[in-house]
């Protein structure tokens, strides 16, 4: 059972699939099955489908957010969007970090940093991606991965910033593929993660960060994942684009919240 003070957060990663006519007929249909969730809602969409997925969610608990900013405000970046851009849209979160950007599209614990500063910079909260490839896991470095991932990333980001901060923890073998983190497993990272925070910002800080799994989390699995301690909610893919399948991991997260107030 999950005995933690903290606020799930179920946020979605559409990655580069639907165009603003399907995302807002997702939009439309998930918003009465997640309207009572106790936990935070958001879906983060390609930047295209931004004011649609906004003009869907209008009046509801679905937050939208962006999947990646850039850290200049503007300027000559060709097929770059600022952070600012995201914020004076509407959006309220943005994914940093994703390993499918670090693997795919270059990006460094460094750029990570530059852009999660941007991101809070313009108000935003931040959706910080950090996980282990699967060599390191079995190299048994995955803390020290996560938690340099984590330190570089956070640099220069205050206690109090650190409140606009969610750290997803992805093991990058665990995205997309159908295999899953066992809870523990997402359990014992995410308590990594909130040691090192702990180090960095205080305790208090560290138990108010909202540490997320991500990693093949659908309807069958999330009970057990979200039931652990330590971990705070899901970022989700695949199930993300089904309204069902995300409606139950909502549920999910609000079932393990009210456990622990029970
Ligand atoms: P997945 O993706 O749920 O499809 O594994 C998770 C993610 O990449 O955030």
């Amino acid at each position: 059972m999950n005995q933690s003070p903290r606020t799930p957060v179920i946020a979605g990663n559409w990655k580069m699939n639907l165009n603003p006519g399907e995302a807002a007929a997702l939009i439309r249909e998930t918003k009465p099955l997640v309207a009572d969730a106790g936990c935070g809602v958001v879906f983060c969409v390609p930047f295209v489908d931004l004011h649609a997925a906004l003009e869907a969610a209008r009046g509801s608990n679905i937050k939208i957010g962006a999947q990646n900013c850039h850290w200049e405000e503007k300027g000559a970046f060709t097929g770059e969007i600022s952070a600012r851009m995201l914020r004076d849209i509407g959006a309220e979160y943005v994914i940093t970090g994703h390993s499918e950007r670090r693997a795919l599209f270059g990006d460094t614990n460094e750029t990570v940093a530059r852009r999660s500063r941007a991101a809070l910079d313009a108000g935003l909260t931040v959706i910080l991606c950090v996980g282990e490839y699967l060599e390191q896991r079995q190299q048994d470095i995955t803390l020290e991965v996560v938690r340099t991932q984590t330190k570089i990333a956070l640099a220069g980001i205050s206690a109090a910033e650190l409140a606009r901060v969610i750290i997803a923890y992805e093991p990058v073998w665990a995205i997309g593929t159908g295999l899953t983190a066992t809870a523990e497993q997402a359990n014992e990272v995410s308590r990594g993660i909130r040691g090192l925070l702990g180090e960095l910002y205080g305790q208090a800080s560290a138990d108010g960060a909202v540490i997320q799994y991500g990693g093949s989390m659908n309807a069958a699995n999330a009970a057990s994942l979200l039931a652990q301690p330590e971990v705070d909610g899901g970022l989700i893919g695949g199930a993300s684009l089904k309204a069902a399948d995300f409606a139950a991991i909502v549920a999910a997260a609000d079932a393990s919240g009210t456990a622990s107030r029970a």
